[in-house]
Formats: C-alpha cells, sequence, structure tokens
C-alpha cells in the first residue's frame, strides 16, 4: 500500500479537510502514514492567520525535503503538496520558494486531488508543477465521499467564508466569500456520521451562525438546523464553532434553551473590550452589545460556559483600550479562551496601519490578559470538583490505563479506566481540576447531576 502523510495545521476547518484529502485517496491506495519518511505523498495542509504558523510551514517544507532527498537516495519518489490558506495566498510563491514542492492547491480546490495527483504520476521525470487555487464553480463537496468510519466526535462543515472582512483578518480572501452547504446535504452527512459511529458532530464554518442554506427553495438560519439535526437519533451531542456576535439571532439563542444535545459551551469571539478598536477592527458591534448576547444566553441556558478569542496589540490599540479588554474578561468570566499579539497580514487593512504596537508593549498585554484568562479557567475546571457529568471518552490517556474525554463544556477529562468506555459517554466524579484538564473516576451510580446545576455560579456572575 502506498503511504499517504497530513500534517494540518490551524483550526478544525483544516482538521475536517484533511480527513476529505484523506478519505478522497484512499480508493488511490493510499493509507495514512504518521512517519514522514515513508510517505509516498506527503501534504502539509497549511494555515495563513498568523504570520508564525506561516513560518511553521516553510520550516517544516525545508524538513521535508531532506526527507525527500533521504527518499531518493534509496530510490524512492515523494511527491510534496502544500494545500489550505496559505497556498492559497500564496499560490506559485511557494513553488519559487521551494522548488521541491510539486503540487500547490487551496481550500476550494482539494476535491481535484486525485485529478492532480494522477497527472503528476503520469508526467514522471517531466518535473511537472501544479498550482491550483481556484475559487471553483463546482462545489468541492459535491466531490467529496464519506468515510467508512467516523471518530466518535466527527466534524462537518457546513458553511465557509466570510464576508465580514475584519480589517487584522486574511480569511476572506484566502477562504473566499461566505457560502453556505444546502441543508439536504448537511443532513445527509450528519445521518452518515452517525450511521458510521459519531456520537457528538461539531458543526464548522468561519462564520457558523452566518449560515443561511437552503432547504425546498426556503433560506434556513443555523437555529433552524440545530433543531432539524437534533432529530437524528444516536447523535448525543451537538456543537458549532466559529461564531460571530452580530449572527447570534433570536432562534440561535432559543435553540440552547430548547435542545438537550446542544452543548452548553459557546465559543463567542470578541477580539477586544474596547468599543474604539472593534470600530477599527470592523467587528461591526460594541461591547455592550456582545455583553448583551451573552446575558441573552446565560438566562436560556444558566449554565453555559463560554470562550473567545482576543487579539492584543491592535494597531492603535492604547493602555486605556487594554484595560476595557481586561475589563470585559472580568465581566464575562470566560472558561477557556485564545489570545495572540496582533500580526500583520499582507493584504489586510489593518497591516498597513500607521500606528503598530511595538512587541515588547504586546507581549506584557497578552501576558496580563493571559494571566487572567487562565485564572478564570482554573476557576472554572475548580468549580467541577465533587460533580458528576457526563463525559465522551474519544480517545486513550496520555497514560497506561487512562482515557480522555470531553466535558459538555468542552474540558479535557482524564479518567483511569477501561477501554470498553471508549466512544460512550460516561459518568464521571470529578475529584481534581488544573488550569487545562480536569480529571476524577466513572461514577458507577450514575446518579448525574442536570448539567444546569453544573455552574450554576456561572449564572450568579451574569454581567
Ligand atoms: N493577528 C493576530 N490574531 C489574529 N487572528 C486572526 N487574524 C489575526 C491577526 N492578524 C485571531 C483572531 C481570530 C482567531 C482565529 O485568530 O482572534 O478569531
Ligand atoms: Fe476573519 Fe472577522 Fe471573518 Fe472571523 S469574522 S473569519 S475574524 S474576517
Amino acid at each position: 500500500m502506498k503511504k499517504l502523510y497530513i500534517k494540518t495545521y490551524g483550526c478544525q476547518m483544516n482538521v475536517y479537510d484533511s480527513e476529505k484529502m484523506a478519505t478522497l485517496l484512499a480508493p488511490l491506495g493510499y493509507g495514512l502514514t504518521e512517519t514522514p519518511g515513508e510517505a509516498d505523498v506527503a501534504i502539509l495542509n497549511t494555515c495563513h492567520i498568523r504570520e508564525k504558523a506561516e513560518q511553521k510551514v516553510f520550516s517544516d517544507l525545508g524538513r521535508l525535503n531532506m526527507v525527500k532527498k533521504e527518499r531518493e537516495e534509496g530510490g524512492k519518489d515523494t511527491i510534496i503538496a502544500v494545500g489550505g490558506c496559505v497556498a492559497q495566498a500564496e499560490g506559485e510563491e511557494i513553488i519559487k520558494q521551494a522548488p521541491y514542492v510539486n503540487m500547490v492547491f487551496g481550500p476550494q480546490t482539494y476535491h481535484r486531488l486525485p485529478e492532480m495527483l494522477a497527472q503528476l504520476l503520469r508526467s514522471k521525470g517531466q518535473d511537472l508543477r501544479i498550482v491550483d487555487t481556484d475559487f471553483p464553480v463546482e462545489s468541492k463537496f459535491d466531490h467529496l465521499i464519506q468515510p467508512e468510519h467516523s471518530n466518535v466526535s466527527a466534524f462537518l462543515t457546513i458553511q465557509e467564508g466570510c464576508d465580514k472582512f475584519c480589517t487584522f483578518c486574511c480569511v476572506p480572501y484566502t477562504r473566499g466569500a461566505e457560502s453556505s452547504r444546502p441543508v439536504d446535504a448537511i443532513l445527509k452527512e450528519a445521518e452518515h456520521l452517525v450511521r458510521v459511529g459519531a456520537k457528538e458532530i461539531t458543526l464548522l464554518g468561519q462564520n457558523v451562525n452566518a449560515y443561511h442554506g437552503s432547504m425546498n427553495g426556503k433560506e434556513w438560519g443555523l437555529g433552524r438546523l440545530l433543531y432539524a439535526l437534533a432529530e437524528i437519533s444516536g447523535l448525543e451531542r451537538i456543537r458549532y464553532t466559529t461564531s460571530h456576535p452580530r449572527d447570534m439571532d433570536d432562534a440561535l439563542i432559543l435553540a440552547h434553551k430548547e435542545i438537550p444535545q446542544l452543548m452548553p459551551f459557546l465559543h463567542l469571539p470578541v477580539q477586544s473590550g474596547s468599543d474604539r478598536i472593534l470600530e477599527a477592527m470592523n467587528r461591526k458591534h460594541k461591547v455592550d452589545f456582545y455583553i448583551d448576547i451573552i446575558n441573552r444566553l446565560r438566562d436560556v441556558r444558566p449554565d453555559i460556559a463560554f470562550s473567545s478569542d482576543f487579539i492584543v496589540g491592535f494597531p492603535g490599540e492604547t493602555e486605556a483600550d487594554h484595560a476595557q479588554t481586561l475589563e470585559l474578561v472580568e465581566k464575562v468570566n470566560y472558561a477557556q479562551a485564545y489570545s495572540f499579539k496582533y500580526s500583520i497580514r499582507p493584504g489586510t487593512p489593518a497591516g498597513i496601519h500607521e500606528w503598530q504596537v511595538p512587541e515588547e508593549i504586546k507581549d506584557r498585554r497578552l501576558q496580563e490578559l493571559q494571566t487572567l484568562l487562565f485564572q478564570q479557567q482554573k476557576a472554572f475546571n475548580t468549580s467541577f470538583v465533587g460533580q458528576v457529568i457526563p463525559v465522551l471518552f474519544d480517545r486513550e490517556g496520555r497514560h497506561e490505563g487512562q482515557l480522555m474525554g470531553r466535558s459538555p463544556f468542552m474540558q479535557s477529562v482524564y479518567v483511569a479506566a477501561s477501554e470498553r468506555h471508549l466512544g460512550a459517554i460516561a459518568h464521571v466524579k470529578i475529584d481534581k481540576a488544573t488550569q487545562n484538564s480536569i480529571s476524577g473516576a466513572i461514577d458507577t451510580t450514575e446518579s448525574v447531576l442536570s448539567p444546569a446545576n453544573t455552574f450554576a455560579e456561572a449564572k450568579s456572575k451574569a454581567v
């Protein structure tokens, strides 16, 4: 069997895309390997969101080239491909910088992989290079193959691209304009995933709650879609990510009250706690608007926990702006969050802003923000000690005899338990919490607190 190595960078949409690439190439006789040295085809599925992620791609490419040379000495060919958002943004430039790369393709053209690969194999010795960074009229989704097995926790892309044009962000350029898959296609894919093993589905989209798919000539928003997904028997948990505050409409908020399978955890990036910076970021909402959404969600689902993305050191950010971000974090009380130093992305409006914040100020602000966020994360985790919560076990833990799973609130949960629990939801009594995870033992009494009681504190802290 020929071997395929795929390294995935960045967001969950890339994870979904990488899985689809593997499924597309399986009928051509490619099985996955985790060792680049074994790979006949090596794909880097890349991320362009911050400069660091991009630099990593080029250093990994250098390493892959060494592997390619070593394999060549053993008489073996290696096809090196760059897919994803760096490929989309840089196109031909990648081959100029790294001439040993054979194939460059964007996030919207990887359904053509089998064709591109066949072309390369046919051209053996002709030194062919393929670059395909189209935004094709046909949808890649119509060409994707459904997998024969699914992880118990599966991803399903329902929407792609973004029309919001936040001034710091390259996504509208790399992933293209916002587009939603039809309801039918999503329901079919979800049913299939459940049939082949999924119990949890995370709906994905760069702007997932801007979803507006068609169903019998009508337009459905994400809220409506969630109710239809909740009808699928065997689908025990539903999540969606990433959302924009402006697209949290009433139907979607109500869905959090009415759909028990919808997990009480929402990633709702705010980026900054300063109205001035939000405006400069073109986020199209103010801080109060965001807080109002948080409050409304807590009203309908008191135990809901939040996570967010933050950018520190956006051009023009002052100490007062930064202090307002810290204030917002205090008010919301996050279960978890991601925070980044602003990084200039070529071609974005903020990149040419005259007042870039010096690196050492960004470092300090990031540290202050993260200190607060980590405290909150630890307090959130600690609030579960003594509680019994349902955990979906989706993988083995780091240690022998240990399993890892997810709580309804996306916490990593470690338990010493037999493998028979893998792929199942079991009740776990939590006895220990750290900043990054919680742990405990399977609760054999099966007495489970209603999730609504597990983080009642969140309600009392409501802003
Ligand atoms: N610099 C730093 N962080 C960024 N993000 C997006 N673009 C940039 C940038 N230029 C962050 C945002 C976004 C997350 C996916 O990445 O916080 O929500
Ligand atoms: Fe980027 Fe803003 Fe679109 Fe999110 S909403 S993908 S941050 S442009």
